[in-house]
């Protein structure tokens, strides 16, 4: 229980604090101030300076003021330390102050807000250095250090309570406030926090209410966070909240990442709506608190599997609580990506595109219930994904939006049906497999536009067959921007062309251009592909669209080569020929 702050306020005010630190080590004079060796750290040369209220040591960062100094250099309780001084400044010690359940909540969040001011000046002093230093190396400015109210929780060993002691703040409000463990029997309570960095951890209303706190580099584990308390429930709190609340507002989407680092980068980035739960699954509450701010949060998890089944996860929870004005969106991220890792690749224009891509939960969760399923060789284990996908859209509450998501889900079951049907009795067709499917060739048209967006430099080589093909009204609209842009820019990068294609008013023609729907783009077409899959995949696909004109450009590529003889018309010419043989012998073969 605190002791009334005016008590102690006029001890600080009565105690000389030279004097006090005099006693445990020499003080020197240097210009106006008082100078030391620091007593908490081996020195030679005088790096503790004393100030009228509070000393600091540049070089382990011991701060404080009388109270925390005689608590550290003696090993003295808080109670002992002000006992001490009070004795020498003849002042008698007032009874600690009760107080109502409230006001120790109140009391809660201000620990935090000392222990946050505190983690934040130890992250500028020279012992936060490494710790600077790695933010620095992720990207992160000192502006967006302070913006997220980042620090370091130093070396422990108690330094955190000897300095907020001397704010009145005991040992029992640090361990309430989730700070510190409770003492084990006859020892002293034990920082929770040390030689991390701190994550400030705020509710919907900004209040503070625990940290998230990082090993440097490889540490394991590599994030503690604060344990349970009066003010936070992890199952209920979302990192980032208090910002999102404000940034939807403006409109900005609300956007569900798993880290903490994620929702910095993207927050930095201008997506001021990004939120991570806290290193568990989505909860219900949690989904609640999404709704609260928007209609339609999108869930954007890592590109591995452990962010693919979290997603399903999410989908899955989510499926009862849904109504009309409350869904989910998904975006699937590239293998080994997360938004920080996509964010710094691709740039900001490019993961706008991903977003305004994202997928309705009816689609993300068919794919889902689809992988699941394994083989659907036969009718029983079709059946069998029908019934869940029934399953699935009976379990909404919300009987008209179930019965609109049987029948989507139904509705791409059939489809997918379909399109796994076409190409069996291609054996009695005519052998040239002209895709005579419109559906088939939009398609293509918009795997070869994929490509390009991914891969612009390709431009160079493709740029006549490109500015040739019958491109759907969207792809011909995208085609001549891209071409546009081509002119004026030099080199290439998708970033930029897709920043462009936004200035231009075609962010959802390029979005959809690289959807995974209706299919997933294949590796060919992938931000990651390397150059040469690219270019084969391009021509590829390419010649399945324009058989005669491959022939063409193989020619054409044999004059390129005879007239240049460098290494990439070779290549050229080689992965022409390739595509051209490859769909021969499928000629061949369906001609047998
Ligand atoms: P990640 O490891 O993906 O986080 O874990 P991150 O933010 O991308 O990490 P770095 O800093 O860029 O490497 C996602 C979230 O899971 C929780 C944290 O909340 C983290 O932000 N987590 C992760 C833990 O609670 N403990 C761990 O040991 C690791
Ligand atoms: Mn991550």
């Amino acid at each position: 229980m605190p002791l009334p702050a005016q008590f102690l306020d006029e001890l600080r005010t009565r105690t000389p604090l030279a004097a006090v630190i005099d006693r445990k080590t020499k003080l020197v004079r240097a210009g106006r101030q008082w100078r030391a060796c620091c007593p908490f750290h081996g020195e030679k040369t005088p790096s503790l300076y004393v100030y009228d209220d509070h000393f600091h040591c540049f070089g382990c960062g011991a701060h404080g003021d009388a109270i925390s100094f005689v608590m550290q250099s003696d090993g003295a309780g808080f109670i002992e330390a002000v006992e001490r001084l009070a004795a020498e400044a003849g002042m008698a010690v007032p009874k600690p102050v009760a107080d109502a359940d409230e006001r120790r909540r109140l009391d809660l969040h201000g620990v935090l807000e000392a222990a946050c001011t505190s983690f934040a000046r130890r992250l500028l002093a020279p012992e936060g250095r490494a710790a600077r230093d790695y933010l620095h190396g992720r990207g992160l400015t000192d502006e967006a250090i302070r913006e997220y109210g980042l620090g370091w929780a130093g070396e422990g060993r108690g330094a955190l309570g000897a300095e907020l002691a001397a704010e009145g703040i005991g040992p029992d409000l640090l361990v309430q406030a989730g700070l510190m463990r409770a003492a084990e029997e006859g020892g002293r309570p034990v920082d929770l926090f040390f030689k991390r960095i701190t994550f400030p951890i705020r509710d919907a209303r900004g209040r503070l209410i625990s940290f998230g706190g990082r090993a440097l580099g490889d540490g394991q584990p590599k994030y503690v966070n604060g344990p349970e308390t009066t003010l936070f429930s992890k199952r209920r709190s979302l990192y980032g909240i208090e910002r999102a609340g404000k940034a939807v507002r403006s409109g900005v989407p609300v956007i569900v990442v798993e880290g903490y680092m994620d929702v910095i980068a993207l927050g930095r980035a201008g997506f001021g709506g990004a939120v991570a739960p806290l290193g568990t699954a989505l909860t219900e509450e949690q989904l609640a608190a999404l709704w609260r701010l928007s209609p339609n949060p999108v869930l954007c998890f890592d590109g591995d599997a452990a962010g693919a089944r979290a997603a399903g996860r999410a989908a899955e929870l989510a499926l009862p609580l849904l109504a009309p004005g409350r869904t989910l969106s998904l975006v699937a991220l590239p293998n080994g990506d997360d938004p920080d890792s996509l964010l710094g690749r691709e740039g900001t224009a490019a993961f706008r595109s991903r977003l305004a891509a994202a997928r309705p939960l009816a689609d993300a969760l068919f794919d889902l219930l689809r992988d699941n399923a394994g083989a659907l060789e036969t009718p029983e284990q079709r059946a069998a994904l029908l019934a869940r996908l029934d399953s699935a859209a009976g379990s909404i509450a919300d009987r008209g939006l179930a019965a609109e998501y049987r029948r989507t889900l139904r509705d791409r079951f059939f489809e997918e049906r379909r399109q796994r049907d076409r190409p069996t009795p291609r054996r009695q067709l005519p052998p040239r497999p002209v895709p005579s499917v419109q559906n088939v060739s939009a398609e293509q048209a918009r795997i070869l536009t994929a490509i390009l967006l991914n891969h612009p430099d390709l431009l160079h080589d493709v740029e006549q067959a490109y500015a040739e093909l019958a491109l759907p009204d969207d792809l011909a609209r995208l085609r001549d921007a891209v071409l546009g842009h081509a002119e004026a820019v030099e080199p290439l990068d998708s970033p930029a062309l897709l920043a462009h294609l936004s200035a231009v008013g075609l962010a959802a023609e390029a979005a959809r251009a690289l959807s995974a729907l209706p299919f997933p783009l294949p590796g060919c077409a992938q931000p990651g592909a390397m150059p040469a899959e690219a270019e084969a995949g391009w021509w590829h696909i390419f010649g399945l669209m324009h058989r005669n004109r491959l022939d063409d450009e193989v020619a054409a590529a044999r004059r390129q080569f005879d007239r240049l003889g460098d290494g990439a018309s070779h290549r050229r010419f080689l992965a022409l020929c390739a595509t051209r043989d490859a769909l021969r012998r499928g000629e061949e073969r369906d001609d047998a």
